[in-house]
């Protein structure tokens, strides 16, 4: 079953066909990647599944609910987290604080009282911290819980990110570029905690530069070029490709 369904989505920036004309499904418990050169509109594309822009047309349906229109805070309690292209931590924050921050956003007392600081109740923290510290073991950095986020390594921050996105408890994750800036063994790293993601019954779809991480992590793979969907497959249908080669031998 499709939990993602895209039809026909435009997003013009003036004259500039960011997205144009883009449809395509995501299966339920799969990683899909979405690949093309810089300037594709990738990121524009999570921006519009997301909520953080509104499209020009088109319509995109998560588990058979359009998206159109509501906000992002709404798309996010419908069950869509994300990551983001640069690493964004929390300066003077833990790893675990950095983690936490993601579940508040999600407990009864909830945003608005994070905000102001409002008291929850103990067992309400006790619930998050618990979680939270589950979720960095789950992701292999449990050791480093109690460490200033941002003087981890880059790959453990992607894990921390990781960890904040699974917060929100989505059944569907964004991952912008989750192994930009890492090394080679990271890139394999990640890669091992996106499958065991997915592993745990979550749908992942991926924004990535890094070809090997791609073909070896992706059940399916759509590319996009100027906006436009070009081709849509599987990972050997899609290195096969003639038009996909040419895209990016040409760049
Ligand atoms: N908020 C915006 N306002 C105006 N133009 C934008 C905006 N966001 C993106 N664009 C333009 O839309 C096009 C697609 O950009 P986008 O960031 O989606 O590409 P991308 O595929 O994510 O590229 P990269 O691989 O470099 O991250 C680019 O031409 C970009 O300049
Ligand atoms: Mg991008």
């Amino acid at each position: 079953m499709a939990l993602l369904e895209l039809d026909s989505v435009h997003k013009r920036f003036g004259g500039l066909k960011a997205v144009n004309d883009v449809s395509f499904a995501v299966e339920e418990k799969s990683i899909k990647a979405v690949i093309g050169p810089n300037g594709a509109g990738k990121t524009t594309l999570f921006n519009l599944i997301a909520g953080s822009l509104p499209s020009t047309s088109g319509s995109i349906v998560f588990n058979g609910q359009e998206l159109n229109r509501r906000k992002p805070y709404q798309i996010a309690g419908l069950g869509i987290a994300r990551t983001f292209q640069n690493i964004k931590m929390f300066n003077g924050m833990t790893a675990l604080e950095n983690v936490m921050v993601g579940r508040h956003v999600q407990s009864r007392a909830g945003f608005i009282s994070s905000m102001f600081r409002l008291p929850r109740t103990w067992q309400e923290e006790k619930d998050i911290y618990t979680k939270a510290m589950g979720l960095l073991d789950f992701l292999e950095i449990g050791e480093y819980a109690n460490m200033e986020a941002t003087s981890l390594s880059f790959g453990q921050q992607r894990a921390v990110e990781l960890a904040r996105a699974l917060a929100l408890e989505p059944t569907l994750l964004l991952l912008d570029e989750p192994a930009a800036g890492l090394n080679i063994y990271e890139t394999a790293e990640v890669g091992r905690l996106i499958t065991k993601i997915r592993d745990l019954g979550i749908t992942v779809l991926l924004v990535e530069h890094d070809m090997s991480l791609v073909m070896d992590i992706s059940d399916e793979i759509v590319v996009l070029s100027f906006g436009e969907k070009i081709a849509e497959g599987l990972p050997v249908d899609i290195q096969n490709n003639s038009e996909v080669i040419k895209v990016y031998l040409g760049e």
